[in-house]
């Protein structure tokens, strides 16, 4: 399974990266307000920087727009920043009819906003590199989000679809091992979540034996 960091802070992506273990970047509008990047100049920048950062990872960059012009025009411009852009658009009726112009141009897309297998096969269909399912978010209305990436993936897996399942809106660590059992291809956690993996109690205390036996032999 591939590690995404789903966050447009770049001391985040840094320390995830320098970890070694990181494939690539995933952003929304909301990640990117977050950090207080505002206007074109400054939000391409931003995605520029990224790209420099996870140099050859995949780094999805959302279009603002919800019309299929707008978004035509907005996902040309982001995927001109560099060719690690994917561009990422809404699982709707224009961002579908998006998705198949994108991948017919062979520029890869994330499909986001995927709350069921029906939106899932629409993105497939329409040749989407990625289609995200938000397991945080149906998880928050006492829905099973990881019961939905399962469900995309043996779908694909019968029907051979090359779409990944990419695993979105994961909360914490425990979302991210669920995942990797339910076979989605990537992840895109939080810092935290993906920091977490690494929490035992019987590492922490078998290096704490380790470093005072080691002392002895000084
Ligand atoms: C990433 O692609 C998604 O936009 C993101 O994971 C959504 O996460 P949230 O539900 O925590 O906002």
């Amino acid at each position: 399974m591939k590690f995404f960091i789903d966050t447009a802070n770049l001391d985040q992506i840094r320390e995830a990266n320098d970890l070694g273990i990181l494939d690539g970047v995933t952003t929304n509008p909301s990640l990117m307000a977050k950090e207080g990047v505002k206007g074109e100049k400054e939000i391409f920048q931003r995605y520029a920087d990224i790209c420099d950062i996870v140099k050859g990872g995949s780094v999805s960059a959302e279009v603002f727009a919800t019309d299929y012009e707008g978004m035509l025009r907005e996902g040309e411009v982001l995927a001109a920043i560099n060719p690690q852009i994917t561009v990422k658009l809404p699982c709707t009726k224009d961002g579908i009819k998006a998705v198949k112009y994108f991948s017919s141009k062979g520029v890869a897309t994330n499909c986001t906003l995927v709350f069921s297998v029906g939106q899932a096969l629409l993105a497939a269909k329409a040749g989407a590199t990625y289609v995200s399912p938000f397991v945080g978010r149906l998880d928050d209305i006492c829905s099973d989000g990881v019961g939905l990436v399962a469900d995309i993936v043996s779908v694909f897996r019968t029907y051979g679809y090359k779409t990944q399942v990419l695993a979105a809106s994961i909360r914490h660590t425990q979302h991210i091992i669920e995942c990797l059992h339910a076979g989605a291809d990537v992840a895109t956690c939080p810092l935290s979540a993906i920091l977490g993996l690494l929490n035992h109690p019987l590492t922490d205390k078998g290096l704490a034996t380790f470093v005072k036996d080691a002392e002895k032999m000084k």
